[in-house]
């Protein structure tokens, strides 16, 4: 089959990355026979860079005429030291989020077996994590109302939600819990803030469809602790914009490092795929970061796109690498393989799919897709 793919580098370590998850995607094309025709667009601080925009129309064009986009990271140091900058990188990625309206983003986390030590947590603690995050995506305090008055001494962001920002999201999460474990935890700050309250309210009656979702609800503070102590309890996590910002991020020390973490942002008419991890700019050209995030990301594009047996493939792929210890320094410091390297052995592990016992299933217990 062919589709067509939007490549967004970034910044940073954006085209580093990219480019190992584009190396795998061109094996799955070889492999099973497809065509993938990637057309690149610069967004991001490099866009502000070549256009004044972090999201030129043209790349935002691009993203509408493919059948889906993938991402690599968004900033750079110059803007982050610069409260007063008018512009800024990550404005591109919000902005392309809202045009896109993609209102569910969707981040799988997971304690790999083999990695299992390498997280700051313990193991025991940590063993038999796998849970995912849905994270709404295009409203709350992201992108309610913003005042500075004029001597710029006071601020505001406005939190706001309509039912039907929170109803959308909901049903994807609820058909998410049913394929796996049929839990459901709503994570927000009920005893304090109205919009949670009406998460609460829509949230509940929406459940009501799902009679076999058991749903609970969490306030994020306890959350961001229940997160530690025991983050195998939770299966599906609901949760608005910025909460799921910030536990999403805490959620990758499970698995030992933030370069691990894969994305999905879907709407109803577009899909977006990027790793969790930011711009990393201190990494930048020197061949040490982590592409399973952005390789992971390809596995749900994949499966976006209705390839689910070239996903689980890819998917395998990744998994024995990491089992074999072919991973960048960020999980083993004396690692002798960079990201081309790690790229070029999963496309290669890819290659000989055939002779991999992994990739029979039956011999394999494996991840359910992750993806609505
Ligand atoms: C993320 C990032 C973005 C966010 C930034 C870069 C705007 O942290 O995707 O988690 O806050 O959503
Ligand atoms: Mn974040």
């Amino acid at each position: 089959m062919k589709f067509k793919i939007a490549v967004l580098p970034g910044d940073g370590i954006g085209p580093e990355v990219t480019a190992q998850a584009i190396k795998c995607l061109e094996t799955v094309a070889d492999i099973f026979d497809h065509s993938f025709e990637f057309t690149e667009a610069p967004v991001g601080a490099v866009a502000i860079d070549q256009t004044g925009d972090p999201l030129p129309e043209a790349t935002l064009d691009i993203c509408k005429a493919s059948d889906a986009v993938l991402f690599g990271a968004i900033g750079d140091p110059k803007y982050d030291n610069d409260p007063s900058a008018k512009v800024r990188p990550e404005q591109g990625l919000l902005k392309l989020r809202k045009s896109l309206g993609l209102y569910t983003n969707i981040r799988p986390v997971k304690a790999y077996p083999t990695l299992i030590d390498r997280s700051p947590l313990r193991p025991e603690r940590i063993k038999n994590t796998n849970f995912t995050i849905y994270r709404e995506l295009t409203g709350g305090i992201y992108f309610g109302e913003k005042k500075l008055n004029k001597e710029g001494t006071v601020a505001s962001d406005l939190c706001e939600y309509s039912e039907m920002e929170i109803e959308r999201i909901a049903h994807h999460a609820f058909k998410a819990a049913r394929n796996r474990n049929n839990k459901l935890t709503l994570i927000d700050k009920a005893n304090v803030l109205e919009t949670s309250r009406l998460w609460r309210k829509v949230v509940t009656r929406v459940g009501t469809s799902y009679p076999e979702v058991a749903l609970d609800f969490l306030f994020v503070d306890n959350a961001a602790m229940q997160m530690i102590l025991n983050p195998s309890q939770f299966d599906v996590i609901l949760t608005e914009n910025m909460f799921g910002d910030i536990i999403s991020d805490e959620g990758s020390v499970i698995g030992g490092s933030i370069g691990l973490l894969a994305s999905a942002s879907v709407g109803d008419k577009y899909a977006l795929f990027e790793p969790i991890h930011g711009s990393f700019p201190q990494g930048k050209g020197l061949n040490i970061a982590n592409p399973i995030a952005s390789i992971l990301s390809a596995v749900m594009l994949l499966e976006h796109l209705g390839l689910q047996e070239e996903a689980h493939a890819l998917d395998c792929a990744v998994e024995i690498a990491i089992a074999r210890n072919i991973v960048t320094p960020d999980l083993n410091p004396e690692s002798r393989f960079g990201t081309r390297e790690v790229g070029d052995q999963i496309a290669e592990l890819l290659s000989n799919a055939g002779e991999n016992i992994c990739f029979n299933r039956e011999n394999v217990e494996f991840g359910r897709s992750t993806i609505i």
